[in-house]
């Protein structure tokens, strides 16, 4: 995975850090609260860490609503780091430096999140056990990702044109059944893997939409499916699993 953005980091880290993240809430960050609350999880007093931070807006978020926890963000970009930590609305949460695809802390933890970024790695399996092993016995591990319903997995290997250089990344869904049967070798003590459906719609922009992707729903069956422009349609699910 590269995620050497060269120039294009400003673009990133803009759109990342605006303030509208705070205010108009993701739908996929609202939706692990609900299912928290339906869940009826109960956090207090617990170690949770949220890995892939980015500009720490889930945490600030999950701290609204379970105020009582000790809270981390892990990041391997230094620039969201420099800025979360000179961000007031993220007073009291500690950032650190770090890679999801190593130990990353001594610390054990009683809810480790990890949102949107799995599809970035293409082992996905290896970095799903190594935030097992970062998990307290009977924490919990939550993250989303997109599968594929048939059991096939893909790698799409993209290269985006700009002006004057550009980015060669990837994406990798895996098959349902593969993650589902990972899950369950795993022995833990229990796991559900929950549709995450988007339920707006969101209009395809013109000319490509300008950001990292134009991010877009194609309403298929009555449902608003996630596509972009790698014109893929994307099917994400969230999962949570209880450590033995
Ligand atoms: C697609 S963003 C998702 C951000 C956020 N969790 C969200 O759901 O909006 C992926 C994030 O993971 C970070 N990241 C990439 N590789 C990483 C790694 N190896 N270890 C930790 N974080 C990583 C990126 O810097 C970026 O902030």
């Amino acid at each position: 995975m590269n995620y050497n953005l060269g120039k294009y980091r400003k673009t990133f880290n803009k759109k990342y850090l605006s303030k509208k993240n705070f205010e108009n809430i993701k739908y996929d960050f609202q939706f692990v609260i609900e299912i928290l609350r339906k869940k009826k999880t109960k956090l207090n007093n617990q170690k949770i860490i949220d890995v892939g931070c980015s500009n720490g807006s889930f945490l600030y978020l999950l701290k609204k609503n379970y105020p009582n926890n000790s809270y981390y963000g892990l990041e391997l970009d230094k620039n969201l780091l420099d800025l979360n930590k000179k961000n007031k609305l993220l007073n009291d949460i500690v950032f650190f430096k770090g890679s999801v695809k190593k130990k990353f802390s001594t610390k054990k933890y009683n809810l480790i999140t990890f949102l949107g970024t799995l599809n970035i790695f293409e082992n996905q399996e290896f970095i799903l056990k190594n935030l097992f092993t970062h998990l307290r016995s009977k924490g919990l591990l939550i993250f989303n990702c997109y599968l594929n319903k048939d059991n096939i997995d893909l790698n799409i290997n993209y290269r985006k044109y700009l002006k004057k250089y550009n980015i060669k990344n990837a994406i990798y869904i895996k098959s349902y059944e593969l993650i589902k049967k990972f899950l369950t070798k795993t022995k833990l003590l229990s796991f559900f893997i929950i549709p995450n459906p988007y339920p707006r719609v969101i209009k395809k922009k013109k000319g490509g939409g300008g950001g990292w992707f134009n991010i877009y729903t194609l309403k298929i069956n009555k449902q608003n499916i996630r596509s972009n422009n790698l014109g893929v349609l994307y099917d994400q699910y969230l999962i949570i699993a209880k450590k033995k």
